[in-house]
């Protein structure tokens, strides 16, 4: 159930303030009966506004946000923690495009375009991602070269795109792997195949686009030409 005002400010017809003031005027209609400001409706209600139905075809948004830690990515949380969509300031009602761990950082996107979600998320779409994870330990070289041949993560063989060992330390390395892959968890299940906790998980870049200079819990909306590229993935 939504505010009338923000179901018809939200289809693209006219402002918040405008919808309130046909409201007010007795110009909008809810399945034949005349609207009172602040009533609630649902998908199935019928609206009118000065005598035409009112085509719901809300206004699509698309945002990048850079996620930090301890939040949750999804729309909302049984047990209250904080998500993803509550970071951002809008009315609309927006969802993540696929997930990222509660405790993973990060690119991740967010829409209300449920056909751009399904373009990005689709496996043969190839959309690819690119990651940089802390690992407990060091691979061996013969673990470094099994995970570039492809390693068998639950009967499905994951093979990196791009696979770097960025920094070296007596405990711990820092890898910088690509895949194309959505499966959840799959990094951590990549190296916990190979005997090495993650520590710490970063999303970098998604597709063509990467985070820029958004800090963390920062977002901004994707232009025009950036959704457009995105739908070429189709
Ligand atoms: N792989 C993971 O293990 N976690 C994420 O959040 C994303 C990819």
């Amino acid at each position: 159930m939504e505010r009338l005002q923000k179901v018809i400010a939200n289809s693209g017809l006219t402002s918040r303030r405008k919808a309130e003031e046909l409201i007010n005027s007795g110009k909008v209609l809810v399945n034949g009966k005349i609207a009172s400001l602040g009533m609630k409706v649902n998908d199935s209600d019928i609206i009118m506004v000065n005598g035409e139905v009112l085509e719901k075809n809300e206004k699509k948004v698309y945002y990048m946000l850079n996620k930090p830690r301890g939040v949750i990515s999804s729309a909302s949380d049984e047990k209250n923690r904080k998500t993803v969509v509550s970071l951002i300031d809008t009315d609309i009602r927006i969802y993540p495009i696929g997930r990222l761990d509660y405790d993973t950082t990060g690119l991740l996107l967010l829409t209300n375009d449920g056909e751009l979600a399904n373009i990005l998320m689709h496996p043969k779409n190839e959309v690819e991602k690119t990651y940089i994870a802390k690992i407990e330990g060091n691979l061996t070289p013969q673990e470094f070269y099994s995970l570039k041949k492809g390693i068998m993560i639950e009967d499905r063989k994951v093979i990196p795109t791009r696979l770097k060992v960025r920094k070296t330390t007596i405990d711990s390395q820092i890898i910088e792997i690509s895949i194309i892959e959505g499966r959840n968890h799959i990094i951590k299940k990549i190296f916990a195949a190979l005997g090495h906790s993650v520590s710490k998980l970063k999303r970098e870049s998604y597709a063509f686009l990467s985070l820029g200079n958004l800090k963390s819990g920062e977002y901004r909306e994707l232009t025009l030409k950036e959704v457009k590229k995105l739908y070429s993935f189709k």
